[in-house]
């Protein structure tokens, strides 16, 4: 069987998540595994393209991996009929006049989260995609974790009975900067440039959310900047504009109660950097990026409130850990295999643009529970 080539116009992959998970661990990976193996039996090859701001960091990328084109001009690689792809890791506040030129020049888009900077912007994209008849998609990379798809299987199996209850922790102390440079890029933590845990995180746990437990109704957060000041890559001080810590209560449809909290500004004393507890009738389950630790109803100790007495429990040993059973690849690449294969068939993608609005609408909905003091409904539109 033949083998079929799509060539993508990738943006930003001088960036942390456009270089490494987009480029090397999916891309690259992909071309140098010999593509993707298609239903039909033949073969998808990809070739990059890469676009951006620096000809010379391009340059340097290009030449470590053997990639044959660049350009910081994307009108040219968007005139070029023979892309058909095109990608966007860019900062969030450069994405949408790229992707409208994208859409306009009739490529099929593939964009990081979040895929505008409001739900305005995010409607126009949608918009657009829908009127050009594109394939669209945005990177829904949580869905692929092993622990989460290991959740996945308990609640398809019904492990749980009826769910009660989701409780995410998120989160890690991101350095300030001053003493030990920070491992975030500062953009983050500034509102001007698309920085904001709410922005950032609020898009994950809403696919998150609708994909494992139902669709979120309301909302109630509270967003905060406990660090008000940080320093740059150039050791610069400069003013965190930014939320960089949200505590929010999710209510969903079918009745679950989630409660998530997103920080950087957090010391982890978790087994991973996010972890979800589910509370089921018959069982209980912990699940962080790779495990999934479960605690059924029949094996469910008893313990006893006594504040005299010391616990002689050792509540953590009385979990069990779910067997992978199968090889968990890279959860970027996964998607991208499927983002592309979407495209060769010419049907839509599940995770594609209205659901980048509906992330979009719980990021405004929980900035304004935040803003107001209040529980906010969701609308109830971008199905
Ligand atoms: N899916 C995930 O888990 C995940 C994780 C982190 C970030 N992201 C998203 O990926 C995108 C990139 O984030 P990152 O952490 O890789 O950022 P980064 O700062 O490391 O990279 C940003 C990229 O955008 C380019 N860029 C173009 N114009 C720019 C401008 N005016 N200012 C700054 N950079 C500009 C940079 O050259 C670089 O290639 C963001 O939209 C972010 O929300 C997603």
């Amino acid at each position: 069987m033949a083998t079929r080539n799509v060539r993508i116009i990738m943006s930003g992959v001088t960036g942390r998540m456009g270089y490494r998970q987009h480029l090397l661990r999916s891309i690259l990976a992909i071309r140098d595994g010999d593509g993707i193996a298609m239903p039909d039996g033949g073969r998808l090859q990809v070739e990059p393209v890469l676009v951006g701001r620096s000809h010379d960091k391009l340059a340097d990328i290009a030449r470590a991996h053997d990639v044959a084109e660049f350009t910081t001009d994307l009108d040219t690689a968007l005139a070029d009929e023979s892309t058909s792809v095109y990608f966007d890791a860019q900062a969030t506040g450069e994405r949408k006049k790229a992707i409208l030129a994208a859409i306009a020049a009739g490529k099929h888009v593939y964009t990081e989260k979040p895929i505008a900077g409001s739900v305005a912007e995010a409607r126009e994209l949608a918009q657009a995609a829908r009127s050009a008849g594109i394939i669209n998609g945005v990177v829904h990379d949580k869905l692929y974790l092993p622990g989460l798809l290991k959740l996945k299987r308990l609640i398809d199996a019904g492990f749980f009975g009826r769910i009660m209850s989701v409780r995410g922790e998120f989160g890690y102390w991101v350095f300030t900067g001053d003493v030990q440079p920070a491992q975030r890029p500062s953009w983050n933590y500034r509102t001007e440039d698309g920085g904001g845990i709410v922005l950032d995180m609020f898009c994950h746990w809403n696919y998150v959310l609708e994909n494992l437990f139902g669709r979120v109704q309301a909302v109630t957060a509270k967003a905060v900047t406990h660090v008000p000041e940080r320093w740059d890559e150039q050791g610069n001080r400069y003013a965190a504009t930014a939320d960089d810590a949200a505590y929010g209560i999710f209510e969903l449809e079918g009745g679950v109660l989630a409660q998530i909290n997103s920080s950087w500004t957090v010391r982890v004393d978790r087994d991973e950097l996010v972890e979800f507890q589910v509370d089921g009738t018959t069982g209980s389950a912990v699940a962080g990026l790779f495990g999934c630790r479960i605690q059924p109803a029949v094996c469910t100790p008893k313990p006893v409130w006594d504040p005299d007495l010391p616990t002689d429990q050792d509540f953590r040993s009385q979990w069990q850990q779910v067997p992978d059973n199968q090889e968990f690849g890279n959860g970027f690449r996964a998607q991208w295999e499927e983002f592309l294969s979407d495209v060769d068939a010419g049907r839509p993608h599940p995770y594609d643009f209205r659901a980048g609005v509906r992330g979009l609408q719980l990021v405004e909905a929980g900035l304004r529970s935040s803003e107001e003091g209040r529980r906010i409904e969701m609308e109830r539109v971008d199905r």
